[in-house]
């Protein structure tokens, strides 16, 4: 194999970080020869015990607990910011700044003023960056694109998208780095809004005006450590703190294109783990996305015989070319699942750094993404329709 080897480093290694390390660490494999071949150099965290151990547990080379030193290493080619949303920036630039490729975790940034000096700085350098909007990289999303613009379900009237989970229900569950506004910058609005508004952008197009509402149900909870790992975190009980962000946001918007789009994101919603929910429909079909069943499509066309009419299931998972990147991995009907879509992504980054293509999602759909989310709550304060 001549593949070239690149060097990644990468920041964070709790949830995104173990996923991003699977996908390195998988992609050269499936995607044979690959386009180039990431080598897991160094990974980063704060605590010298649990980076070692993280190390250790996902397959890199060396550790480090200053984001500051991995930027500026000489033998990093890649950076991978899978730390939490406030510190995206300044890492991301010091990387662009020392001629680095950059793959950043979503929401690009805490606003579009910051996610504005972050495409900047990476134009500015010529490297590549892309934004870790994942969804992207599902084989039913990517069939639904291909349906839409090959004109099946035609004009598209409504994008009705919702986004769901449970798990900060209980009061007792702790103030998290997700929950305070300086560290994430919103709750679920950038953090799963975020995931629908890109595929929105994908698959129906720009929004030209939004109008939201957002509503923190528990106002405060236990404070806990420095800690951010999702899930991991334990309430001490003798602190409480306000929650600083929303438990849920909801948006209506107009596309530039005519279409009606409603969005509804939430961590309320006894039950759904992580409900991520599609629905498009045009003038002559509609489309069902749902990620608990990310392998199959919904599809419904007018064109079929009116005795045959109905939603059709359709088994994204056909090889040879008929289904995209399905025939890297398992023969048609063996399913694939959330962790692939990260080394479909980790595989575009890879293709588009040694093939000097464009990069997709690349920083300026961050920047859009972050200056609609911006939009939609400043129409929560302003009580009003906002334009883009
Ligand atoms: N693409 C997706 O589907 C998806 C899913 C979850 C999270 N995310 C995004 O990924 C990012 C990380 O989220 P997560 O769920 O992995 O969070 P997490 O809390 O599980 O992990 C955050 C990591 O960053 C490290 N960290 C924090 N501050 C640091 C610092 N100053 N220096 C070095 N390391 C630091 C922590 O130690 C931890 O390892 C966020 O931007 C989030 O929105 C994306």
């Amino acid at each position: 194999m001549n593949s070239k080897k690149m060097n990644v480093g990468m920041l964070g290694y709790a949830f995104m970080g173990k996923v991003h390390s699977n996908g390195y660490r998988q992609m050269p494999r499936f995607f044979f020869p690959p386009p180039a071949v990431p080598v897991l150099k160094c990974i980063c965290g704060r605590k010298e015990e649990k980076v070692k151990m993280a190390m250790e547990m996902l397959g890199w080379e060396e550790y480090t607990t200053d984001w500051q030193d991995l930027v500026r290493r000489d033998d990093i080619d890649i950076f991978d910011n899978s730390g939490p949303n406030n510190i995206h920036k300044e890492p991301v630039i010091a990387a662009a700044e020392a001629g680095k490729h950059i793959l950043c975790e979503k929401p690009l940034a805490m606003n579009e003023d910051d996610a504005r000096d972050m495409a900047t700085a990476v134009k500015k350098a010529g490297v590549k960056a892309m934004v870790g909007f994942n969804y992207r990289r599902v084989p039913a999303i990517m069939l639904a694109r291909k349906l839409i613009e090959d004109g099946y379900i035609g004009k598209v009237y409504h994008y009705r998208a919702t986004y769901l989970q449970d798990w900060i229900m209980d009061p007792e569950f702790p103030l998290v780095w997700r929950l305070k506004k300086d560290s994430a910058g919103s709750g679920p609005h950038g953090d799963l809004n975020a995931h629908i508004l890109d595929l929105s952008l994908m698959l129906v197009g720009e929004i030209s005006k939004v109008c939201g509402m957002t509503e923190t149900f528990i106002k405060e909870r236990p404070v806990v450590g420095a800690s951010g790992d999702l899930g991991s975190a334990k309430a001490d009980g003798s602190k409480m703190a306000p929650v600083t962000v929303e438990d849920a946001a909801i948006f209506m918007a107009k596309f530039k294109n005519g279409a009606l789009g409603t969005f509804e994101a939430t961590r309320f919603a006894k039950g759904r783990r992580n409900f991520n929910r599609i629905e498009i429909n045009g003038s002559k079909g509609s489309i069902v996305f749902n990620l608990e069943r990310m392998n199959e499509l919904q599809f419904y066309s007018e064109e079929d015989p009116k005795f045959a009419q109905g939603f059709r299931t359709i088994n994204v998972t056909e090889g040879g070319g008929v289904h995209p990147y399905t025939d890297k991995w398992w023969p048609a009907g063996h399913i694939i699942g959330y962790e692939h879509t990260f080394t479909h992504e980790i595989y575009e980054l890879m293709r588009a750094i040694s093939e000097d293509t464009d990069i997709s999602p690349n920083f300026e759909d961050g920047v859009y993404n972050n200056r609609v989310l911006d939009k939609v709550l400043e129409s929560v304060e302003k009580k009003t329709w906002i334009s883009i």
